[in-house]
């Protein structure tokens, strides 16, 4: 009976909590642009879990081990932000060892500017052409697999040229002005 009378008073006092964040958080309304491409668990066995990672859309497949807390692409010489941008890849980014925050910058999205936490559990992040992308290892590092789309015209030489914010006003602006939507584990 008290456990009861408890949780009432849990259900009356979040109620309000709820109206009030639906009422000043338009956030909350939006969808964020910032897609995953979950695997599938398809058998179980004891200590063993097997995982269907398919991507459809791939038809290419980079593995990338940061060794340590590595910053991809590096700053720059003086310390500003440096990002990759393709023209012609489609990224599918699926940690499947150690934890990786992406940092993502597409002009084209509502909210432009997203920091993505992943794990081995957040499936493969997509990272579509023309999105500025740099990503960073938690201290033991990360293993990375990218399930990418290459299309016609992709030239490796081209697609991965560091670019620096210090260089790119608008991306420069966003970074400054805009507040990330932040994407923890577990979403
Ligand atoms: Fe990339």
């Amino acid at each position: 009976m008290q456990d009861l009378e408890f949780e009432n008073r849990l259900l009356i006092t979040k109620k309000p909590q709820k109206k009030s964040r639906q009422k000043f958080d338009p956030f909350s309304f939006f969808m964020s642009d910032v897609q995953f491409k979950k695997h599938r668990v398809f058998r179980e066995t004891e200590d063993v879990i097997f995982y269907d990672i398919s991507v459809d859309e791939s038809n290419a497949s980079d593995l990338v081990v940061h060794t340590g807390a590595a910053i991809s692409p590096p700053d720059d010489l003086v310390g500003a932000k440096q990002f990759y941008i393709h023209q012609y890849q489609d990224d599918y980014n699926r940690v499947v060892s150690g934890e990786r925050q992406f940092e993502l910058v597409n002009f084209g999205w509502k909210y432009p500017y997203h920091i993505v936490h992943l794990n081995v559990h957040s499936g493969a992040l997509i990272i579509p052409k023309n999105t500025y992308h740099r990503s960073q290892s938690g201290e033991s590092g990360s293993i990375v697999i990218n399930q990418a789309k290459r299309y016609e015209g992709f030239e490796p030489k081209e697609e991965f040229i560091p670019v620096s914010a210090a260089e790119v006003p608008e991306l420069y602006k966003v970074l400054l002005h805009e507040k990330p939507v932040i994407h923890t584990l577990g979403e």
